[in-house]
């Protein structure tokens, strides 16, 4: 065991985690033959296999459950001995571990802007994973803070909203109900959906407001970019709901208008959370300010230009316009 690495021990953790050397080797960024490689290193290392396959099942050794629990104390022994020097040398030098939501990458990292100038001896890792990741790494205290719009009801953590996060309706410029106002969410019903993947809050989000008024949401595709959706939508497959930060980088082109549709937008927020009783290391807990405190000011200032140029209102019931 001695031969084994730090390294090896956090491929190990990932694959364990995530109970697949592929996901794994994407978390990692690294590819799958390497974290193959690594835990094969490992268990030769500790004198039993770690992993047994069972169909197409990972399964964890006794051996391996054994390494599980231990790789987790360490790397939580490591991670507040990290906090405790980052505290010791201030705010100028450190790491800032962050987990967003897919969507939340189109606001956070035009906040981190002015924030790593302000702090340029901070490193700052940025997760960007779609809603139910972003859960599991907040369960399993895997960053300092993490941003996404529908916070947990089943977990203890200490959460704040710093900015609005509307969710509009996106259609083709072209399409019928381009110019039409106060459509019923009946009539919306009819057209069909371009959704974001299972997990993302996103698609949650809309299928509450579907299922609450007792509407089938027709699906055609499922795509987990926020980004191949506007992509879709431009080439005629349907229409989505996505949030209007979505739009910030959108020109006086593009391909897409938002339609004026009853009980839309869904007004949610960003919120920063992190696990209740966690104690933040300084770098950590300015950042959280930071965001409670200017976030809202400096997401505005940089963002949402190209819609707002057009006459459309923060709360898109303005009248109608291309975006
Ligand atoms: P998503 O989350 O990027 O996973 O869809 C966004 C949200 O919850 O608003």
């Amino acid at each position: 065991m001695r031969q084994a690495t730090l390294h090896q021990l956090k491929v190990f953790e990932a694959v364990a985690r995530q109970n697949s050397f592929t996901r794994a080797a994407e978390e990692l960024f690294l590819t799958q033959p390497t974290v193959s490689m690594q835990v094969k290193q490992l268990s030769k290392a500790v004198g039993l296999p770690l992993f047994e396959q069972v169909g197409k099942r990972l399964y964890l050794t006794d051996a391996g459950k054994e390494l599980y629990t231990t790789c987790r104390e360490i790397f939580e022994r490591l991670s507040e001995f990290e906090t405790a020097i980052a505290d010791i040398k201030g705010l100028k030098q450190g790491a800032l571990k962050l987990a967003v939501v897919t969507t939340a990458k189109y606001v956070i990292p035009r906040l981190l802007g002015p924030f790593c100038q302000r702090h340029p001896g901070i490193d700052v890792s940025l997760t960007v994973t779609n809603h139910e990741y972003v859960i599991d790494s907040l369960a399993n205290n895997r960053h300092d803070l993490y941003i996404l719009s529908q916070p947990p009801e089943d977990l203890d953590v200490t959460v704040q909203p710093f900015l609005e996060n509307p969710l509009v309706v996106l259609a083709w410029r072209n399409h019928p109900l381009a110019s039409e106002v106060n459509i019923p969410l009946k009539r919306l019903a009819e057209e069909t959906f371009i959704m974001r993947e299972p997990g993302s809050g996103t698609r949650k989000a809309i299928q509450k407001v579907f299922d609450d008024s007792g509407l089938p949401l027709k699906v055609k595709l499922d795509l987990g970019s926020n980004e191949a959706i506007k992509q879709a939508i431009a080439g005629g497959l349907g229409i989505s709901v996505l949030s209007l930060h979505t739009l910030a980088l959108e020109g006086t082109n593009s391909q897409l208008t938002i339609l004026d549709v009853e009980d839309f937008p869904i007004q949610r927020y960003w919120y920063v959370i992190y696990p209740a009783g966690k104690q933040l290391s300084l770098i950590a807990q300015t950042f959280f300010d930071y965001l409670l405190n200017e976030g809202k000011a400096i997401a505005e200032q940089t963002a949402f230009q190209g819609v707002f140029s057009q006459g459309r209102k923060p709360d898109g019931h303005d009248e109608h316009c291309k975006v």
